[in-house]
């Protein structure tokens, strides 16, 4: 199975944005992460980054056209993006909304989720080992 690993803006910047908060690790550290848990369980993982919403919503269209499943760091477009929203309201295979914090301990903004009632489930406050759950989500779902 192929797997789209999805993430939104700012998240290319791990391992120099705020590493109180998000950790030393660097994208491509993140991207090794997701592709060997993904050989590990047998899927074939392709991770991607974008700072613009329009290309993420293609993204989207992309994994709804081809029934593939995702896991879906949105980062800011969680709290606010409609059109994030309605882009994966259209799948059919799971999608696994992850955070690396825990958005729901931190400020207010962050509390509401806009995706996420639209998503097959969450994850949330593990680092970077929430991709890893996202992904054995994933490979753990009936499609
Ligand atoms: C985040 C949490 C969001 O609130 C924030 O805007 C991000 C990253 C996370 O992975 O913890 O950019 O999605």
């Amino acid at each position: 199975t192929h797997v789209l690993v999805l993430n939104g803006p700012n998240l290319g910047r791990l391992g120099i944005r705020e590493p109180d908060v998000y950790g030393a690790q660097t994208f491509e550290d993140l991207a090794e992460l997701c592709r060997e848990t993904g050989r590990e369980l047998g899927l074939s993982v392709e991770v991607r980054q974008t700072d613009s919403e329009a290309e993420l919503i293609s993204w989207l269209h992309e994994a709804a056209d081809g029934r593939i499943p995702v896991v879906l760091n949105p980062a800011a477009f969680t709290h606010y993006s409609y059109a994030v929203r309605d882009a994966i309201a259209q799948r059919t295979a799971p999608l696994v909304e992850v955070h690396i914090s825990n958005p729901a301990a931190r400020e207010e903004f962050r509390h509401t989720s806009v995706v996420a009632a639209v998503a097959t489930g969450t994850i949330a406050g593990f680092g970077l080992q929430s991709y890893v759950l996202g992904l054995r989500a994933i490979a753990g779902a009936k499609e």
